[in-house]
């Protein structure tokens, strides 16, 4: 086995074992050269103590090979256990999520005969999922939204890289920046300009409402498409409604040391151990896994195969057909070898971006201060926290400017008043930028304390003469 290339098997929980099986019998049969090397990891190894989900050995185990195929693992609901994928993403900084969608023969779906064949492209690190909240009052949360130009160049480059690789022709970023401007803007503007070094592609921006309607209405028109982590993960799972559900969809996840290849699917409970899953979606990541690895014609022939079964209506109960896994995987097996009339898509080689520090580190540029703004808790109407703030700015370099509530100016009142909530924003701005000094924060600070709880304040910036702040609405 010294030609093989080893790969870390983490069988995983519920369906796990069933599909896991079905795909690793198959990708030998397809003339793989795979040497697997089993893990544990989920609710086998929560159940051992490892309140991760993932023991030392299985990283140990990813650390050598730097390529796994993951069944899918239960989250522990309750139990303090972690969420053992989440582990596995940001251990291994997987920061590509990679979302084949392609119409399959044999496969229902009202887009049927479409020639659906995209693949989403989603930031998978950062963004809201970074998971920084704090309860701001009582009453009102906050989850802040990381954007870096890191994590946008990288994942548009290597959205850009798969289109050269897999010979596609359009590359769509979906944002939402006309009104995230700075945080989806950078998507976008990252994107835009990784773009240019690819004057053989088509690249274009689309609002990311406008793509799930496009998505719907005419969904073959995209190749690929990248965007930001919860875009991605919204879309890409509407993506895969369209040609029959999750149970058809693979995924990889993809960083600079490991790939992580998957079924997007969970461990289906309810039909455990009754040879009753459909070992597609898993099968096609090891179709996936097997691309990655330079091992083509073995992916080729196993995804052959199963488009052959499909074609001839080889069908699990989920996808209204009689066969259990384990015959639906047989009925596969017999076909390895064989052609299909739908064409496997030719693959080459997927570069991950190398980036540089130069790539990445903005120059610094001149940087003044306009002010700060101080968030306070109160259910006093803006009048009155105007008034008394307006006092507390006396003999400091201040001046109360606006204050909003939920991104709406409500002091000075300009026409009707949206309902406020115990959350108010409130701008002071410095009159001479230049008297600006860091001890002048903290003694508004101190004034605004003797009124009100204040929990939040940020620096207004201006950088090479532009404020890196937005206005409020209406402001
Ligand atoms: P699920 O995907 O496991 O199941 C949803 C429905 O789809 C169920 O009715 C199930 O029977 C069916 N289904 C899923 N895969 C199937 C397959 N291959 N063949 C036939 N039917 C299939 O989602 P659910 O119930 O929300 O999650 C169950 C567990 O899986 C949870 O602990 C969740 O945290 C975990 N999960 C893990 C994922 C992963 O490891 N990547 C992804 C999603 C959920």
């Amino acid at each position: 086995m010294s030609n093989s290339t080893r790969v870390t098997v983490i069988t995983g929980d519920g369906i796990g074992p069933e599909i896991m099986g079905a795909s690793l019998s198959l990708a030998d049969a397809a003339g793989a050269r795979l040497d697997w090397e089993l893990a544990e990891a989920g609710a086998v190894a929560v159940a051992k103590g490892e309140k991760s989900g993932v023991p030392r050995e299985t990283l140990d185990s990813i650390e050598r090979t730097g390529l796994v195929l993951k069944g899918p693992l239960a989250t522990p609901i309750g139990s303090g256990a972690k969420s053992a994928n989440v582990t596995l993403r940001k251990m291994f900084e997987t920061f590509a999520n990679i979302r084949p969608v392609r119409e399959l023969p044999g496969v229902a779906s009202p887009f049927a005969g479409r020639g659906i064949d995209l693949v989403v492209v989603r930031e998978n690190v950062e963004d809201l999922y970074a998971g920084i909240e704090h309860m701001q009052t009582p009453d009102v949360a906050q989850c802040l939204k990381l954007v870096s130009r890191l994590g946008c160049q990288r994942i548009a480059r290597t959205a850009l890289e798969l289109a050269v690789s897999e010979g596609r022709e359009r590359v769509t970023v979906a944002t939402k920046a006309n009104i995230m401007k700075f945080t989806e803007g950078m998507m976008q503007r990252e994107f835009e300009q990784a773009a240019r070094n690819y004057p053989q592609l088509r690249t274009d921006h689309m609002l990311i409402d406008n793509c799930a309607h496009q998505l719907v209405m005419a969904p073959e028109q995209f190749d690929i498409i990248v965007t930001t982590n919860m875009n991605g993960d919204i879309i890409s799972d509407l993506a895969s409604g369209l040609v029959g559900g999750l149970g058809f969809a693979p995924s990889a996840n993809l960083g600079e040391r490991v790939a992580i290849f998957e079924a997007v699917h969970g461990t289906a409970p309810d039909i455990a151990g009754k040879d009753l899953a459909n070992p597609t979606a898993m099968i096609l990541a090891t179709v996936m896994l097997l691309h990655h690895d330079g091992q083509s014609p073995a992916a080729e022939r196993l995804e052959q195969a199963l488009f052959a079964a499909l074609e001839e209506g080889a069908a699990t109960h989920d996808m209204g057909g009689t066969l259990g896994t384990r015959e639906f995987a047989a009925a596969i097996g017999e076909r390895i070898g064989r052609t299909s009339s739908t064409a496997s898509r030719p693959k080459g080689q997927l570069k991950l971006p190398s980036l540089t520090e130069a790539d990445l580190r903005s120059e610094p540029g001149s940087r003044g201060k306009a002010g700060v703004d101080v968030f306070i808790e109160s259910h006093d109407t803006p009048e009155n926290i105007a008034e008394r703030l307006a006092a507390a700015t006396i003999g400091t370099p201040y001046q109360l400017s606006m204050i909003s509530n939920r991104g709406t100016v409500v002091w000075p009142s300009r026409g009707p008043r949206p309902s406020c909530v115990d959350h108010y924003r409130c701008r002071f701005l410095i009159a001479d930028r230049r008297s600006w000094h860091a001890d002048s924060v903290l003694g508004l600070l101190e004034r605004v304390g003797r009124d009100y709880r204040w929990m939040h304040v940020e620096k207004l910036d201006i950088v090479n003469g532009e404020p890196a702040f937005t206005v409020a609405q209406g402001e």
